[in-house]
């Protein structure tokens, strides 16, 4: 996979040399290209922003690099990029999209700093290429250079060959498959014991069937307490008889179209 950075600030991705995502580029599994916006500045102070029309606060990356910047990077590779433009009024970035993402050869990211590039840069590459507005949140970061090495990490791990165990995010949260917009529950490792802590005796069980319903039921118990909204969007097929008994035990109800929900805190008759 390519994958092209546009930034004022080329070496905040220094990141992407270390780890699994700078393991992956050296393994040649990925190529990653950094470009310095302000290499397609034409005066002398590389100038990239200016104040906004209408007024108000703050300042907006001129069209003009950001034009050119991006006319030559897609010049520079093969076929069609996907263009992934970091900003908080964008669609979230889920693990779905990561996974979306994973499957394309090409993504060009567009990090920006002060109020934004000015709109017309995304209407131009837009009539002719996929572009995607994301938002990693919902807050305001001061650039768009944390949010690319989020996006970055999340898709790398997922090409094939970039994690050692293939199977490894088979079980994360959000993973497509039966634990699908589950949160994962809690993981234990040696000592059996530690600090008069024990792990849960089911996981030294060896009993497969046992660990598997226990690591759903806790799964079922963490989405219930940190992300209710996630049991509510769920589809309700989705649940067997024993994660029912469960959620009915968390106080989860189906309602008249079969999903789930629960009382607000109080209100349970
Ligand atoms: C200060 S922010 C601009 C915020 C913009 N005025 C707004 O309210 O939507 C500057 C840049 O940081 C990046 N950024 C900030 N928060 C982000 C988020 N939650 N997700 C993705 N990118 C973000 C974007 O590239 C954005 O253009």
């Amino acid at each position: 996979m390519r994958l092209d950075v546009v930034t004022i600030f080329p070496e905040y991705l220094e990141p992407l040399n270390v780890s699994l995502v700078g393991k992956a580029r050296a393994a040649g599994l990925l190529d990653v290209r950094i470009h310095d916006l302000r290499a397609w500045t034409r005066d002398r102070h590389h100038t990239v922003d200016d104040t906004p029309y209408g007024g108000g606060p703050g300042m907006v990356m001129k069209p003009e690099p950001w034009g050119e910047a991006l006319d030559a990077v897609l010049a520079s590779g093969e076929g069609e990029p996907v263009v992934v433009v970091p900003t908080p009024s964008g669609r979230p970035f889920t693990q779905r999209l990561a996974g979306e993402l994973s499957e394309r050869p090409w993504l060009v990211f567009t990090p920006a700093r002060y109020e934004g590039i000015d709109r017309r840069v995304m209407d131009e590459f837009a009539a002719r290429l996929d572009v995607r507005e994301v938002s990693i949140g919902d807050y305001v970061l001061a650039g768009g250079e944390a949010p690319v090495l989020v996006m970055v990490e999340a898709i790398a791990r997922l090409l094939p060959g970039v994690l050692g165990n293939a199977d490894s995010h088979r079980d994360d949260s959000f993973a497509p498959g039966p634990m699908a917009d589950l949160l994962e529950g809690p993981v234990y490792t040696k000592p059996p014991q530690w600090r008069g802590r024990d792990v849960p005796e089911v996981l030294i069980s060896g009993h497969h069937g046992r660990i598997a319903r226990w690591r759903r039921d806790q799964a079922l118990l963490r989405t219930s307490l940190h992300r209710p909204d996630l049991i509510a969007r769920c589809d309700p097929a989705a649940f067997d008889r024993h994660d029912r008994a469960t959620l009915a035990e968390l106080g989860w109800r189906p309602g008249p179209d079969g999903r789930f929900g629960r009382a607000p805190d109080g209100m349970e008759e």
